[in-house]
């Protein structure tokens, strides 16, 4: 049974990719291979440190003998076992304590302060024991009251809390606090007295102006948002696709997106909520409870819970399924799901798509798919809108690795002389509370995303050497002198290894086992393990997409997917800038 069903979606698939491939003859002969794992994969692998952020090479070369022993150990921790889990959670970490000589923090008498490497280890060993969650910290004197906040961690219990009033209906059905007032400035203006405006009020998940992304970007968010939560879900005019995500071993993150923005376009032309069930990739002990292999682990839900169990009781009906109130995946073609028509309630925004994708020095105006990158692009915004508690955990933990230490260094820089025994009177001012927080977390920017595609892509596009992609973000920093930090993503050792023939550049990449010579996707995944497997490409992505400038390979899907979140990001004018040709342009 289990068999026949993922037979039938290998079928459907690989009819799709045949008629995208098919002009290319070599490639015809492994169509089979690598739909049963390998092409479609777009897993990225993450490891977990800033790779020569030059400014630390002081403090770790830095050789006063208890510095440079925490510093040791810093390192080490990051990442001890061959595939360093995801789990929020350090393992194994050790605090810095200061020297017995020099006496702990707190009795340590009067002249005496920390040196600025000292600082800079304690206070990231700090953020690290509370992100772990570790209440009693740590060195000597440092209690939380004196440790300054993390400019690179989100506070990702209250940004869910907040979301979730974005996400919801207010009380009898009115629409969600959607207003021209930004994050908790929008909610709290009953505290605050007033008259946020919300008439003409847009997703909050949508950054920039209509300007600054795909055609209609922010009433097609908007309009998704309203078929996808009816104020009344057993309402019983309402009716339902339920799906399953594509789960066929090894079938890639990018691939599965693709194919449930196939099937949100079949919902919203049938006028069906659509409600995903059964999501493999959230099928590990990270994701607790009812989260368990559900995309709701990862992000908020397509619907409200409300309509998915309208859903899920609609399908122990069999008038409903003989009235067609409910379908599900098995209904429709693989020509349906993966090439069916894109949804015209809003026209044809894609023909007039800013024209921002370089491919091989020229810029694409014009292709037979745009229809497909548009919507696709929407569709995967709209899944994406907020990220969950855990995921949102799982980026505080990613760039705690790769830029706590830069984070630290920046703040110990503006700490008094004196701290921690002496602290700054944190401010709790409004402007913090409603303005600031609104930031996203810091990065060092610009930032520029590189995903570098190889190995077993070989069969569906033209593979391009590293130096390719390099030539391109060197391109970009002839323009753009301050650039000098790379988000690499890549699962190819072999890459990473080159970026250390590139040492005017700063890569920042996850530590974590990569692809070594032609092992296949699918087996790659599978030595890695379920969790590691998704959370891993999942925050790469992630990364990626809030990077300032882009490079990559547009044959990928999972490039095209990191082009759509700049797209609908807020980013269309950074451009992107491809080493080759999708091979359906
Ligand atoms: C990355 O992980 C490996 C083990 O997989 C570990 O040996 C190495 O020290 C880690 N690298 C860094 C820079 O932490
Ligand atoms: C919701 O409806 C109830 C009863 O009709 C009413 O008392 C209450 O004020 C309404 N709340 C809002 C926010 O409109
Ligand atoms: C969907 O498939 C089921 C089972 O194959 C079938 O009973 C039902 O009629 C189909 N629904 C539609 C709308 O085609
Ligand atoms: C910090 O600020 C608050 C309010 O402004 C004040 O009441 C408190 O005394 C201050 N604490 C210190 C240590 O300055
Ligand atoms: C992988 O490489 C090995 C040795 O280089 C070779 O023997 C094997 O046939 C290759 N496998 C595939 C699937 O290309």
């Amino acid at each position: 049974m289990e068999t026949t069903t993922a037979q039938k979606s290998l079928e459907r698939v690989i009819s799709q990719k045949a008629l995208q491939i098919s002009s290319s003859t070599p490639c015809k002969l492994w169509v089979l291979g690598f739909f049963c794992g390998v092409c479609i994969t777009y897993l990225f692998l993450v490891s977990l440190t800033p790779f020569r952020t030059q400014p630390f090479g002081l403090v770790f070369s830095s050789s006063s003998g208890a510095v440079s022993q925490s510093s040791s150990m810093i390192y080490s921790d990051v990442g001890t076992s061959a595939k360093y889990s995801f789990a929020p959670k350090f393992s194994q970490r050790k605090y810095i304590s200061l020297p017995e000589e020099k006496g702990t923090l707190e009795n340590s008498q009067g002249g005496e302060t920390l040196s600025n490497e000292e600082g800079v280890l304690m206070l990231y060993s700090a953020w690290s024991a509370l992100l772990d969650g570790e209440d009693n910290i740590f060195v000597g004197g440092l209690q939380r009251s004196n440790v300054p906040q993390a400019p690179h961690l989100e506070n990702c219990r209250s940004s869910v809390e907040a979301n979730k009033h974005f996400d919801n209906h207010g009380e009898n059905g009115s629409f969600p606090p959607w207003t021209l007032w930004k994050g908790l400035l929008g909610l709290d203006q009953m505290h605050l007295a007033h008259r946020a405006k919300f008439e003409g009020a847009y997703p909050p998940w949508i950054v920039g102006s209509d300007e600054d992304n795909f055609p209609l970007t922010r009433k097609v968010q908007r309009d998704i948002w309203i078929h996808q939560h009816p104020q009344n879900c057993n309402d019983p005019n309402l009716r339902f696709l339920v799906a399953d995500w594509e789960r066929i071993p090894g079938f890639g993150m990018g691939a599965q997106l693709a194919g449930m923005a196939g099937l949100l376009a079949i919902a919203v032309n049938e006028k069906r909520i659509l409600v995903t069930n059964y999501y493999n990739r959230a099928d590990h002990s990270g994701c607790q409870g009812s989260l368990r292999s559900h995309w709701s682990c990862y992000f908020f839900p397509e619907t409200s819970l409300e309509c998915q169990k309208r859903a899920f009781d609609l399908l122990k009906s069999q008038e409903a399924w003989k009235n067609g109130i409910v379908t599900v995946k098995e209904n429709y073609t693989s020509k349906e799901i993966w090439a069916g028509r894109i949804p015209r309630i809003w026209g044809d925004p894609w023909s007039y798509l800013q024209p921002t994708t370089d491919i091989g020095g020229n810029l694409l105006t014009h292709h037979r798919k745009m229809d497909r990158r548009w919507w696709r692009a929407q569709a995967i915004r709209y899944l994406m809108r907020f990220q969950s508690e855990y995921t949102c955990g799982l980026l505080n933990m990613a760039r705690h690795k790769a830029f706590g230490l830069q984070a630290a260094k920046m703040v110990v820089e503006n700490l008094p002389v004196a701290w921690p025994k002496v602290v700054d009177n944190r401010s709790q001012a409004d402007i913090e509370r409603f303005v600031w927080s609104n930031h996203k977390p810091w990065i060092p920017r610009p930032l520029l995303s590189m995903h570098v595609r190889m190995g077993d892509k070989a069969c569906e596009m033209k593979v391009v050497g590293f130096e390719n992609y390099m030539q391109l973000a060197e391109r970009i920093r002839e323009r753009f002198p301050n650039i000098n930090s790379i988000w690499l993503s890549t699962e190819m050792q072999e890459f990473i290894d080159k970026s250390r023939l590139y040492p005017y550049w700063n890569f920042y990449y996850t530590n974590v086992t990569r692809q070594i010579g032609n092992t296949t996707m699918a087996a790659y995944e599978a030595s890695l393990g379920r969790e590691i497997s998704t959370n891993n490409p999942l925050v790469n992505f992630m990364m990626a997409s809030e990077a300032d400038f882009f490079v990559g390979a547009l044959g990928s899907t999972w490039c095209y997917l990191i082009d759509g979140m700049r797209n609908t990001g807020g980013k269309v004018m950074a451009g992107y800038l491809s080493v080759n040709k999708d091979r359906f342009w």
